[in-house]
């Protein structure tokens, strides 16, 4: 294995134990009243984890006043209170279940006109970057290899920008959105740069469908055709697997 891999007896033991990571971080920076920033992902990959951070919130009193996120991605162009945003996805999953400032909270935004686009991607970027960075991503991984919406083709350098969504995504999208002609075919996504400068990465997958993706990521060679292979050069990720999507390995 070329990246670390943790396998958990299932997922909810392995969103527990990345909801136990994040929690003392910020438990650590809030005694010394500093910010905790992260980069958050969506889909049904870290539901669970939002779930264990919304249980620690309420029963031990973790706060999220000082957290400062950024999300991974958002498709474009898309609606804030579409049943497909990521907006809404997070509203709904997380942030309207803790007491994280919502100015605090940023995702790209899926209703900006073209032209506004590339300042608006420099600006996320350049957010994170006066912010030191971010201390922890979470990470899922598309079939197609993808972290964000960094597609096949990729690159390291990658900045946050628009981008065309893989065949492969749009079909796996296809079923939340009714059908593959309602897929939207782009997205604004995080680079992989900013994903690789993150203090620490936790990549959380799943079930079989994973597990071919998740051994070409761990064990393949590193290469734009295969973003999530990038994480082999991090000095500080972990993929974290239950069996299934470990199976391969
Ligand atoms: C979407 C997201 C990715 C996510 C991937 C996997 O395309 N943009 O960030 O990792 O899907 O989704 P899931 O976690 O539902 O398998």
């Amino acid at each position: 294995e070329k990246v670390p891999v943790k396998v958990f007896s299932d997922r909810d033991e392995g969103s527990a134990f990345v909801a136990r990571e994040i929690a003392s971080l910020i438990k650590e920076k809030n005694k010394l009243n500093k910010t905790t920033v992260l980069g958050l992902a969506t889909g049904s990959s870290p539901l669970l984890l939002y779930k264990e951070l919304i249980r620690i919130h309420k029963e031990e009193g973790l706060s999220f006043k000082n957290v400062i996120s950024f999300n991974l991605d958002e498709y474009y162009p898309m609606d804030h209170e579409d049943v497909n945003s990521y907006h809404r996805f997070m509203q709904e999953n997380f942030f309207s279940h803790v007491d994280i400032l919502p100015e605090n909270v940023h995702i790209p935004d899926g209703i900006l006109s073209r032209e506004q686009i590339e300042g608006y991607c420099r600006d996320y970027d350049n957010k994170i970057k006066s912010l030191g960075g971010l201390d922890i991503q979470i990470l899922g991984i598309g079939r197609s290899g993808h972290i964000g919406f960094n597609e096949p083709g990729s690159q390291a350098g990658d900045e946050t920008r628009l981008v065309h969504l893989d065949e492969v995504t749009i079909e796996d999208a296809a079923r939340d959105f009714g059908g593959k002609e309602n897929v939207p075919r782009s997205a604004i996504t995080m680079g992989v740069k900013s994903i690789m400068q993150a203090e620490r990465v936790y990549l959380m997958a799943w079930g079989q469908g994973k597990a071919e993706v998740v051994k070409a990521a761990v064990e393949g060679p590193v290469t734009a055709e295969l973003p999530a292979s990038f994480l082999q050069n991090h000095p500080d990720a972990l993929f974290v697997v239950d069996p299934a999507a470990g199976a391969q390995l």
